[in-house]
């Protein structure tokens, strides 16, 4: 599909949604199951994020989403059911690291989920920045983070399931946020023999490629681990499917020489093959990275700046003040702005 029939079936700007309680201004981004637009809650007068379901293959009809392709009117709404769960789900949590849900609602026969605006850019956006890569301080800083939320998730028996670098915010007030819950992929996983954009391939273990669903935690402890090997190396791993057929995953080491010996073989861990061998749990990762509480003080680049934020709403705003104190801290400070 082109770019320019994918934008066809965006809503425009300047439409309401829910009599007029929220604006959907511009897209912010376009995937194989939905479309996100920056959007206002006009009652309150603040920006949100609204993502509508809008699986690809789908038409719209003024502003009623068709379903068409390989949906049938079942399985779309059945889709559309889980995306609302997804909402509900994530609507529960309440951590600095996942992204806050405040809404969600069905209207033109499709649905929405109202989120918080995030101001920043990708963690895929700061590579691109870097020129590929980053420092292993740097990384190491980012991955604390992403896998303090990921535990949360966990341990609600909640996976992310699509982690990577476009699907990690990073915020002006230094919050690193997942984002793009794969719910509604795993509906279609079950439900669809071909693949789409269910999940990213050289992020996914080959778990995901299977209709045996044999999902868990280490599903996203792989994705995790090709997060942190693509920070590290500016290379994406190959997919499970090329390792299958006997791509070789060079270990990080190899492809850059400053990174720390234990840190390519956590990531070596996190990414084998056999979920029988692979890491099980975010704690072991963190503990094979040297980043658990023994090691805090040693490698931990900002931890306590995560959550001040929260106490003080308006330090981001505030120049020239950082709770960065180590010459670490400085150099992973967001400079990206
Ligand atoms: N809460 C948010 N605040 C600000 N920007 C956001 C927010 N959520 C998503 N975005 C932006 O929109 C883009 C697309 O959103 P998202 O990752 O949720 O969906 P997608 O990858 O396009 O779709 P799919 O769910 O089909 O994979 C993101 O890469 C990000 O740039
Ligand atoms: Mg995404």
């Amino acid at each position: 599909m082109t770019a320019s029939s994918k934008m066809a079936g965006v809503l425009s700007s300047g439409m309401h949604l829910l009599n007029g309680v929220y604006q959907v201004n511009r897209v912010l981004g376009q995937g194989g199951f939905g479309i996100t637009y920056q959007g206002i809650d006009t009652r309150l007068n603040r920006p949100v994020a609204l993502k509508e379901f809008f699986p690809e293959g789908c038409w719209r009809d003024g502003t009623t989403v068709i379903s068409a392709g390989r949906w049938t009117v079942k399985t779309y709404s059945d889709a559309k059911q889980r995306f609302l769960q997804e909402g509900q789900t994530l609507g529960q949590f309440n951590h600095p690291g996942i992204v806050r849900v405040f809404y969600y609602f069905e209207e033109n026969n499709t649905a929405y989920m109202v989120m918080e605006y995030l101001k920043g850019l990708s963690l895929a956006d700061l590579l691109k920045k870097r020129g590929g890569k980053m420092s292993q301080a740097e990384a190491l800083h980012y991955i604390q983070k992403i896998s303090q939320a990921l535990e949360v998730l966990h341990q609600s028996q909640f996976l992310h399931r699509d982690l990577k670098p476009d699907n990690i915010m990073l915020t002006k007030d230094e919050r690193v946020v997942l984002i793009d819950f794969g719910a509604a992929r795993d509906f279609t996983n079950r439900h669809s023999k071909r693949f789409t954009a269910m999940f990213t391939p050289g992020y996914a273990p080959l778990e995901q490629y299977g209709q045996a669903l044999k999902f868990g935690t280490f599903t996203d402890i792989y994705a995790l681990g090709a997060t942190l090997y693509h920070m590290l190396t500016g290379i994406v791993p190959p997919s499970a499917v090329e390792r299958a057929a006997g791509v070789e995953l060079k270990p990080v080491c190899q492809l850059n020489d400053r990174v720390s010996p234990h840190v390519s073989l956590a990531i070596s861990q996190a990414l084998a093959m056999e979920v029988t061998d692979r890491i099980q749990s975010v704690a072991k990762f963190l503990h094979l990275l040297r980043l658990d509480n023994h090691n805090l003080e040693t490698i931990v680049v900002g931890s306590n700046h995560f959550y001040e934020s929260a106490k003080d709403p308006w330090s981001a705003f505030k120049p020239n003040e950082s709770s960065y104190t180590s010459e670490k801290r400085e150099n992973v400070s967001n400079s990206w702005f």
